[in-house]
């Protein structure tokens, strides 16, 4: 049910569930360290109880009564830089916090979202919220309220939504861990490797130089198949999508020269922004189309196209 901002702050702190839009896509937020609450946020996904929640604060103030220690340099030079902003930080949990939220982890994701409805949603309700994804485990991310909608419509149990139009980014938090002595990137997003070491002064390991084994307990967001449509998804390189066939979908990264019936592009100049803006409301608006199989070219390899085809390699893992 669409709610105001008002009626969500009341149905929060009363330990309801409330779907929310971030900068990034959109969340299913509930209060922090109400333990109920989190139990219903993993049953209304279907998500393991395995898959630690990111919590969403207002400010550094906010984050350290979550946290063990007061924040390090390291992390407060990254605050100064992006908060409010599209990064997760893997810290040291304090100890009031519910080993559900963080999957029996000694650490917490936290981070500080931009946007204007969700912050007046945390300033309201004077509330740490977790809010993972608001899609079901496994599924396409919902940048729009009508995908939360759509996609949850079956859920085990109710939950209310806040509508506040579709997500700029597109694509959800670049984490970084800064729990132990060198920082490590768990999830590319839209800030990107570079940014992060400008702004540090040092290297960040990256998933592929981590030790492999432990990868999927790092950040099961690193899982190698998720965010994935019903229909059958097939990625190809940049520059190497095959000809239209009947009945598949075909998704450039760049309007193309020569349009067919199913021709579509997930950006019109080829900006990396628009097309990362676009990237699941195409998928979502794909899924509904009765496509035997939808065929997507990667984007450019380079800044923000290297968090967009984290997510499309991800999304077409099962189907290779
Ligand atoms: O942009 C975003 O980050 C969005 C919006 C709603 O804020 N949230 C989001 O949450 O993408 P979710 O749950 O779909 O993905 C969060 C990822 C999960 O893969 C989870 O495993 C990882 O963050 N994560 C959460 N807490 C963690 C922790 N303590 N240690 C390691 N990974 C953690
Ligand atoms: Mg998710």
């Amino acid at each position: 049910m669409d709610i105001s901002v008002a009626e969500a702050v009341k149905h929060l702190q009363e330990g309801a569930i409330v779907a929310l839009p971030t900068e990034t896509v959109y969340g299913l937020a509930a209060h922090a360290l109400n333990t109920e609450a989190l139990k219903a946020i993993f049953q209304i996904k279907g998500r393991p109880l395995t898959d630690p929640l990111i919590v969403h604060i207002l400010d550094s103030a906010e984050a350290e009564k979550l946290l063990l220690h007061p924040l390090s340099a390291k992390a407060k030079k990254l605050i100064a830089t992006f908060w409010p902003g599209p990064l997760t930080l893997i810290l040291p949990k304090a100890s009031h916090v519910p080993d559900l939220l963080t999957a029996g982890r000694p650490n917490i994701a936290l981070r500080s979202p931009k946007h204007p409805v969700f912050r007046e949603i945390l300033r309201l309700s004077r509330l740490p919220l977790a809010a993972p994804s608001a899609n079901p485990f496994g599924y396409l991310s919902p940048t729009e309220a009508s995908h939360v909608k759509k996609s949850l419509k079956d859920a085990p149990l109710p939950f209310y939504i806040v509508d506040g139009g579709p997500c700029i980014h597109g694509l959800e938090s670049t984490i970084l861990d800064l729990s132990g002595p060198q920082p490590i990137l768990l999830r590319p997003g839209p800030i990107s490797h570079a940014a992060l070491e400008s702004t540090l002064g040092e290297s960040i390991l990256q998933p592929s130089q981590q030790a492999s084994p432990a990868l999927p307990l790092l950040a099961p967001g690193t899982l190698k198949q998720h965010y994935s449509p019903h229909t059958p998804l097939y990625l190809y390189p940049y520059g190497g999508l095959p000809e239209s066939k009947d009945n598949r979908a075909q998704v450039y990264f760049a309007k193309p020269k020569f349009i067919y019936e199913h021709s579509y592009w997930l950006s019109e100049k080829g900006s990396l922004a628009e097309a990362a803006s676009n990237l699941f409301k195409m998928l979502h608006l794909l899924d509904l189309k009765h496509y035997t199989a939808i065929d997507i070219e990667s984007a450019p390899p380079e800044g923000l196209g290297i968090s967009i085809n984290d997510r499309l390699k991800r999304a077409a893992a099962k189907f290779s």
